[in-house]
């Protein structure tokens, strides 16, 4: 049998030390000051209203041009878009089908490579980045979620868990220990030997939650993580990555249909013809741009 590894799963042997985004800036709206607070790490401090939180997107890109292209037919599925997303942030992607979401967030992540543009990710210009350094750092940097669980039917959901860790030359034992405890922390505790179809889809995307946390990613990406559930399940889904959002101050990038979902999160970004309408900081993104030229 042969198994389809993604490429943030694979191994590498250079370890270097993780980079995070410092958090300097001198002044800061209140929209900043909101997302600070919501940095547990203790890298911003601010107390009695004094305005000393440093702040710098973990998430920062400019002019995104992405163009898929075919024997006779180009698509320009980015056409130009900018988006910046502070450390700890819970930012969720709408627009409608075809609007460039997928394209952004696999550019963004560096998944997929891009025409023009730059991309910073946590304080790292990925397209300086050679394919294997990229792929180290989205194994250690990064969690992806999507609407197909892409869970492996033959391995028990502890297993499903443990897979990437091993691939990224954890100790089995220490695999175990940590996949034990992120799925505990999505309320799997119970469930760790069932296989994937022993589950409900609810409990199927939770353990590919606890999988894309395994490794304590500072940004999860997640596409459409509710597409396949109904809405209850949707909220119980929902529930809990808000919740890891607020514990573990991990920054959550989530692309959604459901203006429930889109509710939940700290800003909406919206998104047309492969531009960001709205940034969701209070300015149309585009008129921004224009106003700028
Ligand atoms: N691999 C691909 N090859 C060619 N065109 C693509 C590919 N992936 C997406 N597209 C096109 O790019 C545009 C944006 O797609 P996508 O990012 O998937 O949109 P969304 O996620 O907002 O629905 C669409 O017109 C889509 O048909
Ligand atoms: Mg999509």
């Amino acid at each position: 049998m042969s198994l389809k590894v993604p490429l943030s799963w694979r191994r590498h042997e250079d370890n270097n030390p993780r980079t995070h985004g410092g958090f300097t800036i001198p002044r800061c709206t209140v929209g900043e000051l909101r997302i600070a607070c919501l940095n547990q790490s203790g890298a911003a401090a601010v107390s009695g209203g004094e305005r000393t939180t440093p702040v710098e997107p973990i998430i920062s890109a400019k002019n995104i041009v992405k163009i898929y292209r075919s024997r006779d037919v180009e698509v320009h599925a980015l056409r130009g878009a900018d988006i910046e997303v502070q450390k700890g942030e819970m930012v969720a992607i709408m627009g409608p089908s075809g609007s460039g979401k997928t394209t952004l967030l696999n550019c963004l992540s560096g998944l997929d490579g891009v025409d023009a543009g730059d991309i910073t990710i946590s304080g790292r210009e990925i397209k300086k980045m050679s394919d294997d350094a990229l792929s180290e750092y989205r194994a250690k940097m990064m969690g992806f979620v999507f609407q197909a669980y892409n869970l492996l039917p033959v391995l028990s959901a502890l297993e499903n868990v443990e897979l990437p860790l091993v691939l990224a030359g954890v100790s089995q034992k220490e695999a175990k220990r940590r996949a034990g405890e992120k799925l505990a922390q999505v309320g799997l505790a119970d469930r760790m030997s069932h296989k994937p179809a022993e589950l409900s889809g609810g409990q199927q995307q939770r353990v590919a939650i606890a999988r894309s946390l395994a490794n304590d990613p500072a940004i999860v990406w997640a596409d459409e993580p509710t597409g396949n559930l109904d809405s209850e399940t949707s909220q119980e889904v929902m529930d809990l990555l808000v919740k890891l959002n607020r514990e573990h101050a991990q920054t959550f990038v989530i692309v959604t249909h459901s203006a429930e979902i889109g509710g939940r999160a700290n800003r909406i970004v919206k998104m047309r013809d492969g531009r960001i309408e709205d940034d969701g900081n209070g300015k149309s993104a585009v008129a921004a741009a224009a106003s700028s030229r």
